[in-house]
């Protein structure tokens, strides 16, 4: 088996995360990582064993033999480190929300493809064996057809006006940050929705703290989702159909089994732990993807990263929220 040589561009907290589940990756190797500091590349270097740390992010694109950068940054910066990496012929891994607006993500996909480079959304959810198998389970017909989701995730965090979360500048709230977790499990469970609604109440930047959204699709099935950084909420997903219940284990957004329930039967439970936080699933699925050649991910195709950027501005207009530089006012 070759070996894959990463890279990390930007280096906070999911950052680490990362780097400590590339060790359970047969055939990862933490090649590169690159800070705005010096010393903090330094340091992330030494902890985890990269070969090289590099204090700009322009100065990882030079690294020689990288195969393929993690980038994990603010949203708002999402586009332009990206454009970064794939200009320089680089596949990227991009973290979540592919970028602030669909228009954003449209750029990247087209210039990943005019170049031939690789690309996907880190959208870490969509690689846990739990949700393939609960993919499996409703095609089988397991709860019969699908009439309703609920899906929600929230915390209690304090607020930082200058901070990630809040910061309208770093296109934070609680929609972008983790409400696209519901929003992304609606789409690949239910498809494309005919009717979005949402409601949301905001933060003192003005960014959402909270986020309900109701969605409806042309089978007759509806969904509940929903986002806060205000308070600790279920993050629970929840499938009803006309026979019966699925529902993901765990945490929805890295869950570690499924159970389906049938009423007047026992509950079937599968379960999956992962071995780590979960992280190595999408670093090995980018390693099988490049083995293969691919430009772009089976499970979680380009076209599917851009439907959610679609919906996740149809949700903003709703709710009435622009980030600066998207004009509107
Ligand atoms: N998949 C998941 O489970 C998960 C979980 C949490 C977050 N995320 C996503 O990962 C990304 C990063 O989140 P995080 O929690 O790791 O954030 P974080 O701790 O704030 O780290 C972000 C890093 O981005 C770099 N950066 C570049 N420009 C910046 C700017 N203008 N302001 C602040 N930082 C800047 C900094 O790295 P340097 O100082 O090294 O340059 C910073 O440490 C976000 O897209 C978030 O949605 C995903």
């Amino acid at each position: 088996m070759r070996t894959y040589r990463w890279g990390i561009l930007g280096l906070g907290n999911i950052a680490r995360k990362f780097a400590a589940d590339l060790a359970h990756v047969p055939g990862a190797s933490l090649h590169a990582v690159a800070s705005r500091s010096e010393d903090k590349a330094q340091a992330f270097a030494a902890e985890f064993g990269a070969a090289h740390a590099v204090g700009s992010y322009e100065a990882l694109t030079a690294v020689p033999d990288l195969d393929v950068v993690y980038i994990a940054t603010p949203h708002s910066e999402h586009h332009a480190h990206a454009l970064l990496c794939l200009r320089a012929g680089i596949a990227v891994l991009c973290e979540k929300p592919f970028t602030v607006n669909a228009i954003q993500a449209q750029e990247l996909v087209a210039v990943a493809q005019a170049r031939g480079v690789f690309l996907m959304e880190a959208f870490w959810t969509r690689y846990f064996p739990a949700v393939a198998h609960a993919l499996e389970l409703l095609q089988a017909g397991a709860i019969g057809e699908v009439k309703h989701l609920v899906a929600d995730f929230g915390g209690f965090m304090p607020y930082e006006p200058l901070g990630r979360l809040f910061n309208p500048n770093l296109a934070g709230g609680s929609l972008l940050d983790i409400g696209v977790y519901p929003l992304f499990l609606s789409q690949l469970f239910l498809g494309q929705p005919t009717a979005v609604e949402a409601i949301s109440v905001a933060a003192g930047t003005g960014v959402d703290l909270s986020c309900a959204m109701s969605l409806a699709y042309a089978n007759g099935a509806t969904a509940s989702l929903a986002s806060t950084l205000a308070a600790p909420l279920d993050n629970q997903c929840v499938l009803y159909g006309t026979r019966g219940q699925l529902r993901l284990l765990g945490p929805m957004y890295a869950p570690h089994g499924v159970r389906v329930q049938l009423p007047g039967q026992a509950a079937q439970e599968f379960s999956y732990p992962p071995p780590g936080d979960g992280y190595h699933y999408e670093a090995a699925h980018v390693q099988q993807c490049l083995a293969q050649g691919l430009l772009e991910s089976p499970l979680l195709p380009l076209s599917s990263s851009l439907t959610l950027m679609r919906l996740l501005d149809a949700v903003r207009q709703r709710i009435g929220l622009r980030y600066p530089g998207e004009g509107g006012g």
